[in-house]
């Protein structure tokens, strides 16, 4: 059996191994996938070592992906512009590293929502790693407007910059803007703060949203729940982060294993769950 694990701190909640069980077995694979929690300080010496213990690879969850694509010797495109790694193999050449989250959000809004990013005008609130870690494959897809927003401008800025070269090559307008400044309403908002996380007032102004707007929090369960129902209290169409969980796995499955697994029978087996 082929051992793969999500590393992180903390893992105790992931729903990770869950997800990759059953896509081996909807698939066949024979894999195992475990959990791995390491210190703080010790991501290095503890990966390394479930590498010489037979790992063949994984996932990167908080607060290890940007030591994780440090560690990457071979990154993808993907992971370069995110600066960030959720998935790592092994080969004979070295430690592999990609960014799967981005493309997980993509196809959750294009394929399960099933609303066009090309020509569109998108909102990305939030500048940290997560949004920072999705903002390529968002390009990727030719909206009209990108405006990531942001608490610290600055912050905003930088990634905007790191991006500018994506923008331009696919001809998106993306702009960095502070969290209230945006000025209109946007056909995609993207949630990828911590804001609900404190508790904190919604991270960017009602103009922004309205009936035409779907609205994407890349968080799940109950702390969502106040920001999802603000948003649809003014019209919105609101998604949880679950669609994104379940199909950033199922791209790093594919990565590892050369078999796409049903995503959208995994997510709705998933959905079923939490509903409970
Ligand atoms: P993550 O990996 O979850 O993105 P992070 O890198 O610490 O974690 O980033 C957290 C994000 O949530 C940032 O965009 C942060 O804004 P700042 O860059 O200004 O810190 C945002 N954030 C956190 N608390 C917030 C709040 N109360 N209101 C608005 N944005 C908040």
């Amino acid at each position: 059996m082929d051992r793969y694990a999500v590393v992180g701190h903390p893992v105790a909640h992931s729903q990770s191994p869950a997800i990759h069980a059953r896509f081996a077995e909807l698939t066949g694979q024979a894999l195992t996938y475990e959990r791995l929690e390491l210190p703080l300080d010790g991501f290095l010496t503890g990966i390394e070592a479930a590498r010489a213990a037979g790992l063949r690879g994984g996932n990167v969850t908080v607060p290890f992906k940007l030591e994780a694509f440090a560690w990457a010797q071979h990154r993808s495109a993907r992971a370069e512009l995110a600066q960030a790694c959720n998935t790592f193999w092994f080969e004979a050449d070295g430690v592999h590293g990609d960014n799967t989250d981005g493309i997980g959000l993509v196809r959750d809004i294009t394929r399960h929502a099933g609303v066009a990013l090309r020509g569109a005008r998108v909102l990305l609130v939030g500048a940290g790693g997560a949004g920072a870690g999705v903002l390529g494959p968002l390009l990727s897809e030719g909206p009209a407007e990108l405006v990531l927003s942001n608490r610290t401008v600055a912050r905003a800025q930088d990634v905007v910059d790191h991006h500018a070269g994506w923008a331009r090559r696919h001809d998106v307008r993306l702009v960095a803007s502070g969290l209230m400044d945006v000025a209109g309403a946007f056909d995609v908002v993207i949630n990828a703060t911590a804001a609900s996380l404190q508790g904190a007032e919604p991270p960017l102004p009602t103009s922004a949203i309205g009936p035409g707007t779907l609205v994407v929090d890349m968080m799940y369960g109950p702390k969502a729940e106040p920001f999802a129902a603000w948003a649809r209290s003014h019209g919105a169409t609101v998604r949880d982060g679950l669609g994104m969980l379940v199909e950033q796995a199922a791209e790093a499955f594919f990565v590892w294993r050369g078999v796409m697994p049903p995503a959208a029978q995994v997510l709705a087996e998933r959905r079923a769950l939490l509903a409970t």
